[in-house]
């Protein structure tokens, strides 16, 4: 059997530049590496704090043309939507009690964005969900015998997770049910930082949009945002995460859209100030993103939903019988 290649993205908000470089352009290297699996996460997107009924629907397209326009051959890669697929819930329903609570709240991103939820007068209204986040991702992957998941290194922890998820099993029924999958990083987008606050990453979901550039952007915004990057007073162009952390993010950001080296970067503008810098940065970044936006708009949409269609159909069979094949060793079949 190829081996298979799992990701997803949430449809909350629009996607970043973060997200791209981190995920999505690994995505589109990896087509030939094995049969991909890549998905719309629209079950996970419940639990964010920013989550809009009446975006959803909007959201998930808009996920689905970038990763059109990113070069996912829809009809090789199965591109589908997490919730067209009953088998996800039920993978979830059945993996939550072969993990515990102190690990779950364990997890840095549910440190993280519980802090979210925090009111005012200091009392917390942590949904669920978002502790048991992790254990839909690792179902998402073990229904597929996925074992190389392209993911941005905030979710290094959830894919060790559903490493330990599986092995316990496994060890537990003295069966090879579920695959071992492996985390895989890009060398460069791995994590893109804020613009503002190059010590956070980039998300959907932080509070100043300045600080994030999403791909729906208009261009001259994208330029404004990367003109205003934090940077610092040292005046020289230096990879140097600690002391100057925006320059570093936008050494990255190049460097991952570009495929180039970090020192080519720094011996170009060795000479030249954060302006000439920073022009060149958004003159790279902004044609990177008119070119997918270009793409974008060239979408035949009923097209693609047809091939969404398939490709949920198709993932619905092979979803269908990990699920039974589960069923039956944990008694339910
Ligand atoms: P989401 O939507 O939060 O992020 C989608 C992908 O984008 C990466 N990413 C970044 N990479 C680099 N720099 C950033 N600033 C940045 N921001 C986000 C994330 O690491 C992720 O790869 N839980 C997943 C979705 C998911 C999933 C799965 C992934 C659900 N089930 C199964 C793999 C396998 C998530 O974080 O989505």
């Amino acid at each position: 059997m190829k081996k298979r290649i799992l990701s997803g993205i949430q449809p909350t908000n629009q996607i970043t530049l973060g997200n791209f470089l981190g995920a999505i352009k690994l995505f589109e290297q990896l087509q030939n590496e094995g049969e991909l699996f890549i998905f719309v996460a629209d079950l996970h997107a419940l639990s964010s704090n920013n989550y809009e009924p009446k975006k959803m629907q909007e959201n998930i397209l808009n996920v689905l043309k970038v990763y059109y326009a990113a070069g996912l051959d829809f009809d090789t890669t199965k591109v589908f939507i997490q919730s067209k697929i009953p088998a996800h819930t039920e993978m979830f329903n059945a993996l939550i009690n072969f993990t515990t609570i102190g690990e779950l709240s364990r997890m840095t991103q549910f440190k993280d964005k519980s802090s979210k939820f925090k009111m005012n007068n200091g009392t917390e209204k942590i949904p669920t969900g978002l502790l048991t986040y992790p254990v839909l991702m690792a179902g998402d992957i073990l229904l597929y015998d996925a074992t190389i998941i392209p993911v941005g290194i905030d979710q290094k922890q959830h894919v060790e997770l559903t490493r330990d998820i599986a092995i316990r099993i496994n060890n537990k029924f003295n069966t090879k049910i579920f695959e071992i999958p492996e985390p895989y990083f890009s060398k460069t987008g791995t994590k893109i930082y804020d613009l503002i606050n190059p010590k956070i990453k980039m998300s959907k979901s932080n509070e100043n949009t300045n600080g994030t550039i999403f791909i729906n952007d208009d261009i001259q915004i994208i330029r404004k945002k990367i003109m205003s990057a934090m940077t610092d007073n040292l005046n020289s162009v230096n990879y140097d995460k600690e002391n100057q952390p925006g320059i570093s993010n936008l050494i990255n950001i190049v460097c991952s859209i570009n495929e180039c080296d970090k020192d080519q970067i720094i011996m170009q503008f060795k000479d030249k100030n954060y302006k000439e810098f920073k022009t060149y940065v958004a003159d790279v970044v902004c044609d990177f993103i008119h070119n997918l936006q270009t793409e974008i708009k060239k979408i035949d949409i009923n097209n693609l939903l047809n091939k969404v269609e398939k490709n949920n159909q198709y993932c619905n069979e092979i979803a269908n019988k990990k699920i039974n094949e589960f069923y039956k060793l944990i008694g339910l079949k």
